[in-house]
């Protein structure tokens, strides 16, 4: 009995973690629209986005962030990042210099999401 609900569990696991794998495959081709501003170990036009998910916003030192970034109080989990590439201004930090209109594709958002979290 043991066996099988561990074997079970086992089954359930497996296809989440490939899912994920394609899921950041696809978000490194989706991150096309961001390379424009963005790269990972350096800052450019957009802060360094290295290790981003999971980190508090406008944390990255030697960045020149926007006063509306730097007093949101947030941190990059998935459900604030979600919110941010859908709209950065519109939806979640009205006055961030972020000038981009955000994916309009919510795959494309949890792509992008899932390639940002293995930039470690
Ligand atoms: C036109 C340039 C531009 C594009 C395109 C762009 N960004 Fe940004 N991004 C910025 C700027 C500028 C900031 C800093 C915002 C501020 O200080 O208000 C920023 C900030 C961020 C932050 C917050 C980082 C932190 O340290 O708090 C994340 C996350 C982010 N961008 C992700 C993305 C992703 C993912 C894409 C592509 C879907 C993207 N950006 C596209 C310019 C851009």
């Amino acid at each position: 009995m043991r066996n099988l609900i561990l074997g079970a569990a086992v089954a359930l696991v497996i296809p989440t973690v490939s899912a994920r794998a394609q899921d950041a495959a696809a978000g490194e081709k989706a991150f096309t629209a961001c390379k424009a501003c963005h790269a990972f170990g350096k800052n450019g036009v957009g802060p360094n986005l290295t290790g981003v998910v999971g980190r508090k916003a406008a944390s990255v030192e030697g960045y020149n962030y926007s006063t509306a970034l730097k007093e949101s109080g947030i941190t990059w989990d998935e459900a604030n990042l979600k919110e941010w590439l859908t709209g950065p201004a519109a939806n979640k930090v009205k006055g961030t210099k972020m000038v981009y209109q955000g994916l309009k594709d919510d795959k494309k958002v949890a792509d992008v999401i899932a390639y940002l979290a293995t930039m470690k």
